[in-house]
């Protein structure tokens, strides 16, 4: 029989019976962990509990497994799991044990005393180099955990490792609800978007968003470049940027962008102007605003100025829809998140749906205090920019030829080995 093309949406949770079988999460838990082994964020902890509170609910054998860090195939003991199950134990109000390992018979053991309804998190995949190579001896060691597998894992589905595709192809596969979320929405923003369709774009390198920048302006009806980035656009206008970090390299695609811009009549909006001081570090008292064609050879761009910002707000409160990845300025220093809060606050006030996109922008959001008031708030990072430029994410991917008929086992096979007599 000729292939068939893989169905345009994955199997989801709805699809599936999981009620006492062993249903494998990959999750991404990849979250920040201080020096003293404490979370920083567990944003994509919270994301994740709608998928684990639902298989509880339904009496699954719920084995939660993630990466965290990049140990590059070594063990790492600051990069263990069991912080990250502690803090999934108390979100979810009941117990989350972590398992020493993700393969191997003692994992398989303690998967197989599991009563329904109970979960476990099972130690870094990246403590093992297969999982990153997607070795297929250590996705067969995987698969002997689940009866079923479900990615939720949208921030690491750019990734083609065992977890996200070696275990997809050997195991009835499924979408999450996170998963289904991202995509549905994600998708959505890029297909049907409420128009007039804004993009925001900032960020430190212009060298890392070419590809998002060159989708979105084919797509966009408007572009709004901050950022450190914006001084790379800058020194291609032929503008003065004084100590400010550019891209001397990526100046030539700067111009390009800004060609087809006009080539599409797409609305390009760079700074006009910007704050600048000697040093990151400089004194409130050395920070100031100036026009972009007059900044000191001795200062730096640091965030964009109070007339960009108010040059941005009338096309933010008439925008349909805005996506925004990057924060506008170095929001680490107080004085240079002024920006980002600003542009917030504006979309706020107006009717766009708002997707945020990328760690950097949620950090800077949950700084000035505003993350919380968006519509979506993407968990990925490159996997969503990977998704924004256009591309096929891998773990995407496994899942949709997952749930074609003519390439994969009935998703809904049922195991009965598993299945609680
Ligand atoms: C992320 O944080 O973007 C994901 O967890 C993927 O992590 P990685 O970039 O280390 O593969």
């Amino acid at each position: 029989m000729a292939a068939q093309p893989a169905p345009a949406r994955a199997a989801g949770l709805d699809d599936v019976d999981v009620a006492g079988r062993r249903v494998l999460v990959r999750v991404d838990f990849n979250v920040p962990i201080a020096d003293d082994g404490r979370l920083r964020d567990d944003t994509r902890i919270r994301a994740a509990l709608p998928t684990v509170v639902e298989l509880r609910r339904r009496g699954a054998r719920t084995v939660l497994v993630t990466h965290l860090g990049r140990p590059r195939g070594q063990v790492d003991p600051q990069l263990a799991t069991a912080p990250l199950a502690q803090r999934l134990a108390e979100l979810l109000g009941a117990p989350v044990a972590a398992l020493s390992d993700c393969v191997g018979e003692a994992v398989e053991g303690a998967v197989a005393r599991m009563e329904p309804g109970q979960v476990v998190l099972l130690e870094n995949l990246r403590f093992h180099p297969g999982e990153e190579a997607n070795d297929p001896a250590f996705a067969d060691a995987l698969a002997r955990l689940g009866d079923l597998f479900v990615n939720d894992a949208f921030g690491t589905a750019h990734r083609a490792h065992a977890s996200t595709v070696g275990v997809a192809q050997r195991l009835p596969a499924v979408a999450g609800r996170l998963m289904a979320r991202e995509l549905d929405q994600l998708g959505a923003l890029l297909a049907e978007p409420a128009r007039p369709l804004v993009a925001v774009v900032g960020g430190s390198k212009l060298s890392t968003k070419l590809a998002l920048l060159e989708n979105l302006l084919g797509r966009v009806q408007a572009l709004c470049l901050g950022g450190a980035m914006a001084s790379t656009f800058l020194l291609a206008a032929g503008s003065g940027v004084g100590t400010s970090l550019t891209e001397p390299d990526a100046v030539d695609q700067a111009l390009d962008l800004v060609r087809r811009a006009a080539t599409l009549g797409v609305d390009l909006r760079l700074p006009t102007d910007v704050q600048v001081a000697p040093d990151p570090q400089a004194p409130r008292d050395r920070i100031r605003s100036v026009d972009v064609r007059a900044i000191p050879a001795d200062e730096m761009l640091l965030d964009l100025g109070p007339a960009t910002v108010a040059a941005w707000r009338p096309l933010l409160a008439d925008a349909g829809t805005i996506v925004w990845n990057g924060p506008l300025g170095l929001y680490e220093r107080e004085p240079f998140a002024e920006a980002t809060r600003q542009v917030a606050l504006a979309i706020l006030a107006g009717r766009a749906t708002a997707v945020i996109a990328g760690g950097d922008l949620a950090a800077a959001l949950h700084q000035v205090g505003l993350l919380e008031r968006f519509d979506h708030v993407s968990t990925g990072g490159g996997a969503t920019l990977e998704f924004l430029e256009g591309r096929t994410l891998p773990g995407v991917a496994a899942l949709r030829r997952a749930g074609d008929p003519t390439l994969a086992a009935p998703i809904a096979a049922p195991s009965p080995a598993s299945v609680p007599t």
